[in-house]
């Protein structure tokens, strides 16, 4: 089992190459939307179950609030940014342009996490924890995959 920093940086690196991937795709490709989805779908899973396995827990101490708010502020703006990708035309040059903004903006979040927040973390969350938190980490994010497929399911129904 992995501890949650390197479920956390596992995902990370998947982000990591699935936006460069992205940012090659043009047009309203069958790629892109392929690509675009597996994005979505995963970084709004991994964000969820940061914010509930991980954050939940430094946030209940003074040493890791400041850190823990300022991520989960930039989960919202993150996640504004990337519903309002979903509502664009994939085929306008706006989209690769917002994408790049994204991209940006969240590589740059997922570096601070790594670089920043896990170091707070290790002085809130005893080593003995790291397994256990990894476990509930990944069990979270797939509850969060299957709520995701639910929701697109209820809506094709509508
Ligand atoms: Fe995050
Ligand atoms: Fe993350």
């Amino acid at each position: 089992m992995p501890s949650i920093y390197d479920a956390i940086t596992e995902d990370h690196n998947n982000h990591r190459a699935l936006l460069d991937e992205l940012e090659q795709t043009s047009g309203d490709s069958e790629t892109r939307r392929k690509k675009w989805k597996e994005f979505y779908e995963d970084v709004k899973s991994h964000a969820a179950a940061e914010e509930e396995t991980f954050y939940s827990k430094l946030i209940s101490e003074t040493w890791g609030q400041d850190a823990a708010r300022h991520s989960v502020h930039e989960h919202q703006q993150l996640d504004d940014l990337m519903e309002e990708l979903n509502g664009m035309d994939m085929s306008s040059s706006g989209w690769l342009t917002r994408f790049k903004t994204l991209k940006h903006d969240y590589e740059h979040h997922m570096d601070e996490e790594e670089q920043d927040v896990f170091d707070r973390a290790k002085q809130v969350i005893g080593e003995e924890q790291n397994d256990g938190f990894g476990m509930q980490f990944e069990a979270r994010k797939k509850e969060e995959r299957a709520l995701i497929e639910q929701k697109k399911a209820d809506s094709l129904e509508d």
